[in-house]
């Protein structure tokens, strides 16, 4: 019998144009650090959590600052990150993803968020996407965060669903890891360069038809 996929969705830069304010933010941190964060180098960042992040550009910066500075830091970060995102609502979702949404919901597909991101919550309840989540998973309910699949493990088990039947939308080469690590199926969200190693890569969700998904 055919089993109707999990869709497992990322935040930042799938769900919602946030990823732009991630950068930002991190350019006026580094800029503090008199570290020039490029749009490259930021690539690095994505997916990945808020102090893993400033651990690498630290690395990148040569740099070593005490256990206060580093945490301290971390608040700023989050701090302008939160000022700019203070004014988002749905029109900050990416064009096609609630309409990929309420037909997922609608074709009986279990939908839920791994975000590697604190603040995930938040952001949903700003969008108004809440209700349409079967599960959340947000940097707060993992250990260790993307490359490692601990969060997309923890979907599948709160979706009670088989990880070889979940179905995952990323936009950062750090999530199509952790998801090729437990055969998922790695949807890449953006470009086909950049997300090479995903099984599949489309530039928006208006491409994509859930026949493609259905597995087994
Ligand atoms: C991820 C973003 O979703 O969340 C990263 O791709 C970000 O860029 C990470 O660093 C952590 O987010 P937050 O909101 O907890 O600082
Ligand atoms: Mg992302």
């Amino acid at each position: 019998m055919k089993s109707i996929p999990t869709f497992i969705f990322d935040l930042d830069g799938v769900i919602t144009n946030t990823e732009k304010y991630h950068f930002q933010s991190w350019r006026e941190i580094c800029k503090l650090l008199k570290f020039n964060l490029t749009s490259e180098l930021n690539e690095e960042l994505k997916g990945i959590s808020r102090d893993k992040c400033l651990k690498k550009i630290l690395d990148w910066a040569k740099l070593e600052i005490s256990v206060n500075k580093f945490n301290e830091l971390l608040d700023k970060k989050n701090q302008i990150y939160l000022d700019k995102i203070s004014k988002i609502n749905s029109s900050n979702v990416i064009s096609g993803v609630y309409e990929f949404i309420t037909s997922a919901k609608k074709q009986k597909h279990l939908i839920a968020l791994y975000s590697s991101s604190r603040n995930a919550n938040f952001i949903l309840d700003k969008l108004n996407l809440h209700s349409f989540f079967d599960a959340i998973v947000d940097g707060n309910s993992v250990k260790a965060s993307k490359p490692d699949p601990e969060g997309f493990e923890l979907a599948a088990k709160l979706t009670e669903s088989d990880p070889k039947n979940c179905v995952v939308f990323e936009d950062s080469e750090a999530g199509i890891i952790a998801g090729n690590k437990i055969n998922m199926l790695t949807i890449g969200i953006g470009s086909s360069k950049k997300l090479s190693i995903a099984n599949k890569v489309f530039k928006e969700f208006n491409e994509i038809k859930f026949q493609d998904f259905q597995k087994c």
